[in-house]
Protein backbone atom coordinates (compact mmCIF):
# COMPACT_ATOMS: atom_id res chain seq x y z
CA UNK A 1 0.00 0.00 0.00
CA UNK A 2 0.92 3.40 -0.98
CA UNK A 3 2.40 5.47 2.36
CA UNK A 4 1.53 9.33 3.27
CA UNK A 5 3.32 12.41 4.20
CA UNK A 6 2.96 12.29 7.42
CA UNK A 7 3.86 15.53 8.49
CA UNK A 8 0.48 16.52 7.00
CA UNK A 9 -1.37 14.47 10.10
CA UNK A 10 1.01 17.35 12.35
CA UNK A 11 -1.83 20.09 11.07
CA UNK A 12 -4.24 21.23 13.27
CA UNK A 13 -7.94 20.63 12.29
CA UNK A 14 -8.32 22.83 9.40
CA UNK A 15 -6.82 25.76 7.71
CA UNK A 16 -8.38 28.95 9.13
CA UNK A 17 -10.56 29.95 6.47
CA UNK A 18 -12.13 26.69 5.54
CA UNK A 19 -12.85 26.17 8.94
CA UNK A 20 -14.77 29.60 9.32
CA UNK A 21 -16.43 28.86 6.36
CA UNK A 22 -18.08 25.71 8.02
CA UNK A 23 -19.09 27.55 10.53
CA UNK A 24 -20.34 30.06 8.86
CA UNK A 25 -22.52 27.50 6.55
CA UNK A 26 -23.66 25.39 9.74
CA UNK A 27 -25.37 28.95 10.78
CA UNK A 28 -26.32 29.74 7.92
CA UNK A 29 -28.02 26.46 7.54
CA UNK A 30 -29.96 26.75 10.66
CA UNK A 31 -30.97 30.27 9.90
CA UNK A 32 -31.29 30.55 6.23
CA UNK A 33 -32.87 33.78 6.43
CA UNK A 34 -29.88 35.40 8.75
CA UNK A 35 -28.45 38.59 6.21
CA UNK A 36 -24.72 37.75 6.82
CA UNK A 37 -22.07 40.24 5.87
CA UNK A 38 -18.39 38.26 5.16
CA UNK A 39 -15.96 40.66 6.60
CA UNK A 40 -13.23 37.61 7.72
CA UNK A 41 -11.41 35.98 4.91
CA UNK A 42 -9.89 39.24 3.11
CA UNK A 43 -11.22 38.26 -0.81
CA UNK A 44 -12.43 41.72 -2.72
CA UNK A 45 -15.28 42.49 -4.02
CA UNK A 46 -15.12 45.62 -6.41
CA UNK A 47 -14.84 45.38 -10.35
CA UNK A 48 -11.53 44.36 -11.92
CA UNK A 49 -10.26 47.57 -13.08
CA UNK A 50 -11.15 48.86 -16.03
CA UNK A 51 -7.78 49.23 -17.89
CA UNK A 52 -7.54 45.41 -16.58
CA UNK A 53 -10.59 44.27 -18.78
CA UNK A 54 -10.09 45.93 -21.77
CA UNK A 55 -6.25 44.73 -21.67
CA UNK A 56 -8.06 40.88 -21.02
CA UNK A 57 -10.88 41.12 -23.62
CA UNK A 58 -8.21 42.39 -26.53
CA UNK A 59 -5.85 38.86 -25.20
CA UNK A 60 -8.43 36.84 -25.39
CA UNK A 61 -9.44 38.28 -29.36
CA UNK A 62 -5.45 37.60 -29.76
CA UNK A 63 -5.86 33.56 -28.48
CA UNK A 64 -8.76 33.59 -31.08
CA UNK A 65 -6.47 34.29 -33.56
CA UNK A 66 -4.28 31.95 -35.55
CA UNK A 67 -1.70 34.74 -36.23
CA UNK A 68 -1.59 36.17 -32.58
CA UNK A 69 -2.49 32.83 -30.78
CA UNK A 70 -0.13 32.30 -27.69
CA UNK A 71 0.89 28.58 -26.69
CA UNK A 72 3.12 28.18 -23.46
CA UNK A 73 4.77 31.24 -22.34
CA UNK A 74 8.22 31.26 -20.46
CA UNK A 75 7.81 30.14 -16.86
CA UNK A 76 9.08 33.12 -15.39
CA UNK A 77 6.67 35.36 -17.08
CA UNK A 78 6.30 37.38 -19.93
CA UNK A 79 9.31 40.03 -20.65
CA UNK A 80 7.13 43.00 -21.24
CA UNK A 81 5.63 41.98 -17.58
CA UNK A 82 8.67 41.55 -16.32
CA UNK A 83 10.05 44.83 -17.59
CA UNK A 84 7.47 46.97 -16.16
CA UNK A 85 7.25 45.67 -12.42
CA UNK A 86 11.19 45.77 -12.19
CA UNK A 87 10.70 49.40 -13.49
CA UNK A 88 7.51 50.42 -12.00
CA UNK A 89 7.71 48.70 -8.33
CA UNK A 90 11.10 48.72 -7.98
CA UNK A 91 13.48 51.17 -10.37
CA UNK A 92 11.47 54.11 -9.98
CA UNK A 93 11.86 53.50 -5.70
CA UNK A 94 15.46 53.34 -6.20
CA UNK A 95 15.72 49.53 -5.69
CA UNK A 96 18.03 48.05 -7.74
CA UNK A 97 16.28 44.74 -9.28
CA UNK A 98 15.96 43.68 -12.62
CA UNK A 99 13.64 42.50 -14.82
CA UNK A 100 15.23 39.13 -15.09
CA UNK A 101 14.95 38.70 -11.60
CA UNK A 102 11.02 38.99 -11.01
CA UNK A 103 9.46 35.59 -11.07
CA UNK A 104 5.14 35.87 -12.00
CA UNK A 105 3.14 33.25 -10.61
CA UNK A 106 -0.10 32.54 -9.92
CA UNK A 107 -0.42 33.81 -6.40
CA UNK A 108 1.32 35.15 -3.28
CA UNK A 109 0.48 32.62 -1.23
CA UNK A 110 1.24 29.69 -3.62
CA UNK A 111 4.71 31.23 -3.97
CA UNK A 112 5.37 31.82 0.18
CA UNK A 113 4.42 27.82 0.37
CA UNK A 114 6.72 26.52 -2.51
CA UNK A 115 9.49 28.60 -1.81
CA UNK A 116 10.51 25.79 0.98
CA UNK A 117 11.31 23.50 -2.13
CA UNK A 118 14.75 24.97 -2.34
CA UNK A 119 15.52 25.40 1.26
CA UNK A 120 17.13 22.47 3.08
CA UNK A 121 14.82 20.50 6.00
CA UNK A 122 17.33 21.75 8.50
CA UNK A 123 17.05 25.51 8.64
CA UNK A 124 15.83 27.41 11.99
CA UNK A 125 12.46 29.49 11.07
CA UNK A 126 11.24 31.90 13.16
CA UNK A 127 7.32 33.49 12.40
CA UNK A 128 5.91 36.25 14.30
CA UNK A 129 2.37 34.89 16.57
CA UNK A 130 0.25 35.51 15.27
CA UNK A 131 0.97 34.79 11.65
CA UNK A 132 -0.62 34.25 8.08
CA UNK A 133 -1.21 30.73 9.03
CA UNK A 134 0.17 29.62 5.30
CA UNK A 135 4.03 30.09 6.70
CA UNK A 136 3.13 27.73 9.58
CA UNK A 137 0.95 24.54 8.05
CA UNK A 138 3.26 24.76 4.67
CA UNK A 139 6.88 24.00 6.74
CA UNK A 140 4.43 22.00 8.76
CA UNK A 141 4.12 19.92 5.65
CA UNK A 142 7.52 20.17 4.61
CA UNK A 143 8.59 18.40 7.69
CA UNK A 144 10.53 21.36 8.76
CA UNK A 145 8.42 21.49 12.58
CA UNK A 146 7.75 18.47 15.42
CA UNK A 147 4.03 18.22 16.31
CA UNK A 148 2.02 20.95 17.78
CA UNK A 149 2.16 21.31 21.38
CA UNK A 150 -0.80 22.69 23.75
CA UNK A 151 -1.03 25.76 22.40
CA UNK A 152 -1.24 24.80 19.16
CA UNK A 153 2.57 26.01 18.88
CA UNK A 154 4.59 23.79 16.36
CA UNK A 155 8.03 22.42 18.07
CA UNK A 156 10.97 23.07 16.34
CA UNK A 157 9.65 26.24 14.88
CA UNK A 158 10.72 29.65 16.70
CA UNK A 159 7.89 32.22 17.54
CA UNK A 160 7.91 35.90 17.81
CA UNK A 161 5.34 37.57 19.83
CA UNK A 162 4.04 40.79 18.19
CA UNK A 163 1.29 42.85 20.26
CA UNK A 164 0.29 46.33 21.02
CA UNK A 165 3.40 46.46 23.38
CA UNK A 166 5.86 45.86 20.60
CA UNK A 167 3.72 48.03 17.97
CA UNK A 168 3.16 44.56 16.54
CA UNK A 169 6.58 44.60 15.29
CA UNK A 170 8.88 41.61 16.59
CA UNK A 171 11.99 41.95 18.38
CA UNK A 172 15.27 40.88 16.69
CA UNK A 173 16.20 37.67 17.54
CA UNK A 174 18.89 37.30 20.00
CA UNK A 175 20.36 33.93 18.79
CA UNK A 176 20.64 32.51 14.71
CA UNK A 177 17.75 31.76 12.98
CA UNK A 178 18.25 30.89 9.46
CA UNK A 179 14.46 31.71 7.50
CA UNK A 180 12.66 34.72 8.60
CA UNK A 181 8.74 35.64 7.59
CA UNK A 182 8.12 39.09 7.60
CA UNK A 183 4.97 40.51 6.23
CA UNK A 184 4.46 44.27 6.32
CA UNK A 185 1.94 45.66 5.88
CA UNK A 186 0.90 42.91 7.99
CA UNK A 187 -1.54 40.46 7.52
CA UNK A 188 -3.10 39.81 10.07
CA UNK A 189 -2.66 43.03 12.51
CA UNK A 190 -2.55 45.60 9.77
CA UNK A 191 0.75 46.95 11.50
CA UNK A 192 3.32 48.34 9.13
CA UNK A 193 7.23 48.25 9.47
CA UNK A 194 9.49 51.53 9.51
CA UNK A 195 12.64 52.01 7.40
CA UNK A 196 14.61 51.84 10.55
CA UNK A 197 12.72 48.45 11.56
CA UNK A 198 13.31 46.54 8.36
CA UNK A 199 16.67 47.89 8.18
CA UNK A 200 17.44 46.08 12.09
CA UNK A 201 16.27 42.95 10.30
CA UNK A 202 18.46 43.40 6.87
CA UNK A 203 21.38 44.12 9.08
CA UNK A 204 20.51 40.85 11.65
CA UNK A 205 19.67 38.83 7.74
CA UNK A 206 23.22 39.60 6.84
CA UNK A 207 25.26 39.42 10.19
CA UNK A 208 23.71 35.41 10.91
CA UNK A 209 23.41 35.04 7.02
CA UNK A 210 20.16 34.40 7.13
CA UNK A 211 17.47 34.54 4.52
CA UNK A 212 14.35 37.04 5.36
CA UNK A 213 11.01 35.92 3.57
CA UNK A 214 9.34 38.88 3.16
CA UNK A 215 5.86 39.15 2.07
CA UNK A 216 4.66 42.50 0.60
CA UNK A 217 1.10 41.34 -0.67
CA UNK A 218 -0.70 44.72 0.95
CA UNK A 219 2.14 47.10 -0.01
CA UNK A 220 -0.21 48.94 -2.17
CA UNK A 221 -2.05 50.18 1.27
CA UNK A 222 1.04 52.44 2.32
CA UNK A 223 -0.31 56.02 2.19
CA UNK A 224 2.27 57.00 4.28
CA UNK A 225 5.09 58.86 2.36
CA UNK A 226 7.71 57.49 4.88
CA UNK A 227 6.95 54.22 5.28
CA UNK A 228 8.75 51.52 2.67
CA UNK A 229 7.09 49.29 -0.21
CA UNK A 230 9.97 46.88 -0.62
CA UNK A 231 12.17 45.38 1.71
CA UNK A 232 14.74 46.51 -1.68
CA UNK A 233 14.47 49.95 -0.02
CA UNK A 234 16.71 49.15 2.55
CA UNK A 235 20.44 48.61 1.76
CA UNK A 236 22.12 45.29 1.74
CA UNK A 237 18.19 43.58 1.41
CA UNK A 238 19.28 42.16 -2.19
CA UNK A 239 21.91 39.66 -0.21
CA UNK A 240 19.77 38.30 2.31
CA UNK A 241 15.90 38.99 0.79
CA UNK A 242 13.35 37.08 -1.40
CA UNK A 243 10.02 39.04 -1.78
CA UNK A 244 6.28 38.20 -2.40
CA UNK A 245 3.93 40.75 -4.40
CA UNK A 246 -0.04 40.02 -5.37
CA UNK A 247 -1.72 41.66 -8.05
CA UNK A 248 -5.05 40.08 -5.24
CA UNK A 249 -5.42 42.58 -3.16
CA UNK A 250 -4.01 45.92 -5.21
CA UNK A 251 -6.05 44.99 -8.59
CA UNK A 252 -8.47 43.41 -7.19
CA UNK A 253 -6.60 39.86 -8.52
CA UNK A 254 -8.22 37.05 -6.39
CA UNK A 255 -10.25 35.23 -8.98
CA UNK A 256 -8.01 36.25 -11.76
CA UNK A 257 -4.48 34.83 -10.42
CA UNK A 258 -1.77 37.01 -11.25
CA UNK A 259 1.58 37.67 -8.31
CA UNK A 260 4.87 37.73 -8.31
CA UNK A 261 8.16 36.78 -6.35
CA UNK A 262 11.55 38.68 -6.75
CA UNK A 263 14.79 36.68 -6.27
CA UNK A 264 17.75 38.63 -6.62
CA UNK A 265 20.91 36.85 -8.49
CA UNK A 266 23.31 37.92 -5.54
CA UNK A 267 21.16 36.19 -3.01
CA UNK A 268 22.98 32.65 -1.68
CA UNK A 269 22.79 29.63 0.61
CA UNK A 270 24.79 26.86 1.22
CA UNK A 271 25.06 23.26 0.83
CA UNK A 272 25.34 21.22 4.02
CA UNK A 273 28.91 20.95 3.05
CA UNK A 274 29.80 24.84 2.42
CA UNK A 275 29.53 25.14 -0.96
CA UNK A 276 27.47 28.30 -2.14
CA UNK A 277 24.89 28.44 -3.97
CA UNK A 278 22.96 30.94 -5.98
CA UNK A 279 19.50 30.90 -5.10
CA UNK A 280 17.56 32.81 -8.30
CA UNK A 281 19.11 29.48 -10.15
CA UNK A 282 17.31 27.20 -8.07
CA UNK A 283 13.92 28.79 -8.08
CA UNK A 284 14.45 29.66 -11.93
CA UNK A 285 14.88 25.02 -12.23
CA UNK A 286 11.84 24.83 -9.74
CA UNK A 287 9.80 26.86 -11.70
CA UNK A 288 10.53 25.61 -15.19
CA UNK A 289 9.73 22.26 -13.73
CA UNK A 290 6.76 22.68 -11.53
CA UNK A 291 5.03 25.32 -13.06
CA UNK A 292 3.86 26.79 -16.53
CA UNK A 293 3.36 30.34 -16.41
CA UNK A 294 0.19 32.05 -15.87
CA UNK A 295 -2.00 32.57 -18.94
CA UNK A 296 -1.02 35.17 -21.35
CA UNK A 297 -4.74 36.58 -21.11
CA UNK A 298 -4.21 37.04 -17.05
CA UNK A 299 -0.59 38.56 -17.21
CA UNK A 300 -2.29 41.29 -20.09
CA UNK A 301 -4.32 42.19 -17.60
CA UNK A 302 -1.46 42.68 -14.72
CA UNK A 303 0.34 44.41 -17.43
CA UNK A 304 -2.59 46.61 -17.61
CA UNK A 305 -2.00 47.87 -13.55
CA UNK A 306 1.40 49.85 -14.84
CA UNK A 307 -0.45 52.05 -17.60
CA UNK A 308 -1.27 55.46 -16.34
CA UNK A 309 -5.16 54.08 -16.59
CA UNK A 310 -4.50 50.91 -14.85
CA UNK A 311 -2.52 53.08 -11.78
CA UNK A 312 -5.15 55.66 -11.38
CA UNK A 313 -7.91 52.81 -11.47
CA UNK A 314 -5.58 50.88 -8.63
CA UNK A 315 -5.16 53.93 -6.61
CA UNK A 316 -8.75 54.31 -6.72
CA UNK A 317 -9.62 50.41 -5.38
CA UNK A 318 -7.26 50.68 -2.89
CA UNK A 319 -8.50 54.09 -1.80
CA UNK A 320 -11.73 53.07 -1.47
CA UNK A 321 -10.92 49.76 0.77
CA UNK A 322 -8.60 51.97 3.10
CA UNK A 323 -12.20 54.04 3.39
CA UNK A 324 -13.91 51.31 4.46
CA UNK A 325 -11.13 50.71 7.06
CA UNK A 326 -11.08 53.71 8.47
CA UNK A 327 -14.96 53.59 9.03
CA UNK A 328 -14.37 50.26 10.59
CA UNK A 329 -11.77 51.91 13.30
CA UNK A 330 -13.93 54.68 13.91
CA UNK A 331 -17.11 52.89 14.40
CA UNK A 332 -15.59 50.82 16.51
CA UNK A 333 -13.70 53.02 18.61
CA UNK A 334 -16.41 55.06 19.30
CA UNK A 335 -18.29 52.10 20.12
CA UNK A 336 -15.08 51.54 22.95
CA UNK A 337 -13.60 49.12 21.45
CA UNK A 338 -9.90 49.23 21.11
CA UNK A 339 -8.48 48.87 17.88
CA UNK A 340 -5.42 48.64 15.71
CA UNK A 341 -4.12 48.49 11.65
CA UNK A 342 -6.74 49.58 9.56
CA UNK A 343 -4.69 52.84 8.78
CA UNK A 344 -1.89 51.78 5.72
CA UNK A 345 -3.63 48.25 5.71
CA UNK A 346 -6.77 46.45 4.84
CA UNK A 347 -6.97 44.49 8.02
CA UNK A 348 -8.37 46.05 11.14
CA UNK A 349 -7.22 43.98 14.39
CA UNK A 350 -9.72 44.32 17.38
CA UNK A 351 -9.29 43.61 21.24
CA UNK A 352 -12.13 41.46 21.62
CA UNK A 353 -14.86 43.19 24.17
CA UNK A 354 -15.60 41.88 28.05
CA UNK A 355 -12.66 38.98 28.33
CA UNK A 356 -14.27 37.41 25.51
CA UNK A 357 -11.91 34.36 23.52
CA UNK A 358 -11.48 35.37 19.64
CA UNK A 359 -13.62 31.97 18.87
CA UNK A 360 -16.27 33.23 21.28
CA UNK A 361 -16.52 36.70 19.94
CA UNK A 362 -16.77 35.27 16.50
CA UNK A 363 -19.68 33.09 17.65
CA UNK A 364 -21.28 35.80 19.22
CA UNK A 365 -20.78 38.43 16.28
CA UNK A 366 -22.45 35.56 13.92
CA UNK A 367 -24.84 35.02 15.97
CA UNK A 368 -26.53 38.59 17.09
CA UNK A 369 -24.84 40.83 14.53
CA UNK A 370 -25.01 38.26 11.54
CA UNK A 371 -21.14 39.78 10.90
CA UNK A 372 -18.33 37.03 9.88
CA UNK A 373 -14.86 38.42 11.07
CA UNK A 374 -11.43 36.31 11.65
CA UNK A 375 -11.12 34.90 15.12
CA UNK A 376 -7.11 36.34 16.22
CA UNK A 377 -6.63 33.19 18.07
CA UNK A 378 -6.85 31.16 14.52
CA UNK A 379 -3.68 32.97 13.38
CA UNK A 380 -1.42 32.24 16.21
CA UNK A 381 -1.49 31.70 19.93
CA UNK A 382 -0.85 35.29 20.50
CA UNK A 383 -3.76 36.15 18.98
CA UNK A 384 -6.03 35.36 21.12
CA UNK A 385 -8.06 37.73 22.37
CA UNK A 386 -8.42 39.41 19.18
CA UNK A 387 -10.19 39.63 16.18
CA UNK A 388 -9.46 41.24 12.73
CA UNK A 389 -11.94 42.73 10.45
CA UNK A 390 -11.90 43.12 6.79
CA UNK A 391 -12.13 46.02 4.86
CA UNK A 392 -12.79 44.15 1.75
CA UNK A 393 -17.12 44.26 1.28
CA UNK A 394 -18.93 47.17 -0.23
CA UNK A 395 -19.39 50.41 1.29
CA UNK A 396 -23.01 49.83 2.29
CA UNK A 397 -21.92 46.05 3.68
CA UNK A 398 -19.29 48.08 5.73
CA UNK A 399 -21.79 50.45 7.08
CA UNK A 400 -24.28 47.99 7.94
CA UNK A 401 -21.92 45.52 9.53
CA UNK A 402 -20.68 48.30 11.95
CA UNK A 403 -24.07 49.29 12.47
CA UNK A 404 -24.59 45.87 13.52
CA UNK A 405 -21.62 44.86 15.64
CA UNK A 406 -21.71 48.64 17.72
CA UNK A 407 -25.26 48.17 18.81
CA UNK A 408 -24.45 44.58 19.86
CA UNK A 409 -21.17 45.43 21.59
CA UNK A 410 -21.12 48.88 23.01
CA UNK A 411 -18.01 48.42 26.06
C1 LIG B 1 -6.62 36.55 4.44
O1 LIG B 1 -7.80 36.69 4.68
O2 LIG B 1 -5.75 36.48 5.30
C2 LIG B 1 -6.24 36.50 2.99
O3 LIG B 1 -7.31 36.19 2.21
C3 LIG B 1 -5.16 35.58 2.80
C4 LIG B 1 -4.81 35.36 1.42
O4 LIG B 1 -4.77 36.30 0.63
O5 LIG B 1 -4.52 34.21 1.11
Amino acid sequence: MATINENYLKLKAGYLFPEIARRVAAFTEANPEAPIIKLGIGDVTEPLPQACLEAMSKAISEMGDRATFKGYGPEQGYGWLREKIAAQDFQARNCDIDASEIFVSDGAKCDTGNILDIFGKDNRIAVTDPVYPVYVDTNVMAGHTGPANDDGKYEGLVYMPISADNNFTAEIPSDKVDLVYLCFPNNPTGATATQEHLKAWVDYAREHQAIILFDAAYEAFITDESLPHSIYEIEGAKDCAIEFRSFSKNAGFTGTRCAYTVVPKSLTATTSSGETVQLHQLWNRRQSTKFNGVSYIVQRGAEAVYSDAGQAQIKALVGFYLENAKIICDRLSKAGLTVYGGVNAPYVWVKTPNGLSSWEFFDKLLQTANVVGTPGSGFGAAGEGYFRISAFNSRANVEEAMTRVTENFKV
